[in-house]
């Protein structure tokens, strides 16, 4: 999503600023500017496409060694060049990119064109370069707080001022944004990954923060005026310049990394022997595992689909009521926190706007709640202050694969730990752990031989739509699965529980409708086969994810893809992997641009 870069030093900035806003593509983003401040005159480039498009338009830049950049995602106002940021006042003279949403810009711009200013863009961000130049009267930073005094809604914004070029001033509130100092320059990103290339030394800005930024110094305060003391801290989790290693794609390179994602989440965790696993960083002592009343997982997207697994693992496993909710939801139902649950937050960005929403509604409320994240020092990492971090390592693609293994797998790590403490014997506790150390080789002969995913792909590609089904643990697969075809291949789909399907569904089934029926050998497997003769009954052109040796299903389905075999709490880790291979392929069919699908993003840290 929308990505902010600046930079004040001694060195060229505009390279700096490109190559910055290039480390944040992977986020998703439509159109892309840059400002820079040159002998106390704004020179300023915005383009609708990539940063490779901006880029071209950049000949004649002025050397300047200070300046802003960003990537936006469109939320107010079509993609059209002159709503891509930076904004400026109506002299020309402030410039703005900003992060996050003001809720109350309609009132703010009609106030603003009483007094007679002209708007040259249909966004929300304009208001804030209009406001600053109105309180601007000799101190950037004064003026800043002041309009911002104004404003509702989150930001992260980055200021730059013709009349003041040697300084940048930037403040937050609910959009991550970092400072990187280095010797003689500072740069500030909103993702550490754009700067950690120039420094590792950084400082958080935390909400209601704001900092007039200089070479080599941030001087932080509050927006009510009170200065802050903080330390720095060192960034060492650094992603190197993504490399493909010869895959054509992120997505399928990120893929075939599953087997070794999931052992690096497993390892040093999962203790066979004792028939158990360690989370150190949950920092829960088997006493406070037993005093766990309820789990409650909170994410968006696919981690939300981690999660529903996660809490049917849980309940299975460790006899404890567990239940999935999407954040978005959850955040603003006004819920019932209780002392005795455990909350945690499941994302891989550890940057979703709505599920870091909810961490902040739990620990009001004075819930417990531990991060379940990828990205180390991320802001749900950050705020929760406990945690398990998964491990995949970076994922670029937009379509979540990896890290949804990595969640699963963390999250029946976690499901062992609690069960281990409560209701599991040791003889059983060795059973699941020698099970979850299996899953990573399954998974990679799987994709070794995948099965026949291309006779899948012709079905699905021309479909008027396309329906998931399974039940237990294989709904959630399902839905992720769908969730995929939907993301990158723009195939009209649906997932629904095998046994809720002839609620409804069942009527969009026609002569040669595909069917994609996630049925492994488990407790659910002949009821989801009832299902499976009533789509068949209806003409429905079967795909079958179902256990090897299953000659049975394999006889009733136009397509059967068979998958090793496994316990079922964890076939969904084995399951989602011809779902994801399927999106993939059936997305290089139609053409789609698989790894920057068209308008997602990455981290959605707006709401
Ligand atoms: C976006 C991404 C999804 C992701 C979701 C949650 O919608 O496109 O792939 O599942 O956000 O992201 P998170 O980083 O919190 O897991």
């Amino acid at each position: 999503m929308c990505g902010i870069v600046a930079y004040i030093g001694d060195k060229p900035a505009l390279p700096l600023l490109l190559e910055g806003l290039r480390r944040l593509e992977y986020r998703g983003y439509d159109s892309a500017g840059v400002a820079l401040v040159d002998r106390d005159a704004l020179w300023m480039r915005k383009q609708v496409g990539r940063v490779a498009d901006l880029d071209r338009e950049v000949g004649g830049a002025p050397e300047a060694t200070v300046g802003i950049a960003h990537t936006r995602w469109a939320t107010h106002g079509g993609i059209t060049q002159p709503n891509a940021h930076p904004h400026l006042d109506a002299q020309g003279r402030v410039a703005v990119i900003h992060n996050g949403i003001i809720e109350n810009f309609s009132q703010l711009r009609l106030a603003l064109e009483a007094d007679g200013v002209v708007f040259r863009s249909e966004t929300d961000t304009e208001v804030l370069p209009h406001l600053i130049a109105k309180h601007l009267r000799g101190d950037p930073l004064a003026a800043v707080t002041e309009a911002l005094k104004s404003v509702r809604g989150t930001y992260g914004i980055a200021v730059l001022f013709a009349d003041f070029p040697d300084e940048i001033v930037v403040a937050r509130n609910g959009s991550p944004l970092v400072i990187g100092l280095g010797d003689g320059e500072t740069l500030v990103a909103s993702d550490p990954q754009a700067i950690v290339a120039h420094t590792r030394q950084v400082l958080y800005v935390q909400d209601r923060e704001i900092a007039r930024i200089t070479r080599g110094r941030a001087d932080i305060r509050t927006l009510g005026g009170v200065g802050v003391q903080r330390q720095s801290t060192r960034i060492d989790d650094v992603y190197g310049v993504a490399d493909l290693d010869g895959f054509p794609h992120f997505m399928l390179k990120e893929i075939h990394e599953q087997p070794a994602a999931i052992t690096r989440c497993l390892a040093g965790r999962v203790q066979v022997e004792e028939g158990n696993a360690k989370l150190g960083g949950l920092n829960l002592a088997p006493r406070d595992l037993v005093g766990i009343e309820r789990v409650v997982l909170l994410g968006c997207g696919t981690s939300h689909h981690a999660g529903l697994v996660g809490a049917m693992a849980i309940e299975a496993m460790a006899r404890i009521p567990a239940q999935a909710e999407i954040a978005s939801e959850f955040r603003y139902r006004h819920p019932i926190v209780a002392r005795d649950a455990l909350y945690l937050a499941v994302s891989q960005s550890g940057e979703t706007s709505d599920t870091l929403g909810a961490v902040e509604e739990v620990m009001l409320k004075g819930g417990e709640v531990c991060g379940l994240v990828n990205v180390v020092g991320s802001t749900i990492a950050r705020t929760c202050g406990k945690g398990v971090y998964i491990h995949s390592g970076p994922e670029i693609a937009v379509a979540s694969t990896k890290a949804f293994n990595s969640q699963v797998s963390a999250l029946l790590v976690f499901t062992l730990m609690l069960a281990r403490a409560r209701n599991l014997s040791l003889g059983q506790g060795r059973e699941m752990a020698r099970q979850l150390q299996e899953i990573p080789s399954l998974v990679a002969r799987f994709l070794d031989a995948p099965g026949p995913i291309d006779q899948a792909v012709e079905r699905l590609i021309h479909a008027p739509y396309v329906l998931y089904l399974g039940r237990g643990f294989s709904f959630p697969v399902a839905l992720e699965g769908a969730l995929k075809l939907k993301e990158i291949a723009y195939v009209p789909c649906e997932a629904y529980p095998g046994g809720e399907m002839k609620h409804g569904p069942i009527a969009m089934l026609s002569k040669g409708s595909p069917v994609v029926f996630v049925i492994p050998d488990d407790a659910h497997r002949d009821k989801a086969m009832s299902n499976l003769k009533e789509v068949e009954a209806r003409g429905a052109d079967v795909i079958a994810i179902h256990t090897e040796g299953d000659d049975e299903i394999a006889a009733l389905s136009g397509v059967s893809i068979p998958i090793p075999r496994t316990a079922n709490w964890a076939s969904p880790l084995v399951s989602v992997v011809p779902l994801q291979l399927m999106a993939y392929r059936a997305a290089l069919a139609l053409g789609r641009d698989i790894d920057k699908p068209r308008n997602l993003a990455k981290s959605v840290t707006v709401e």
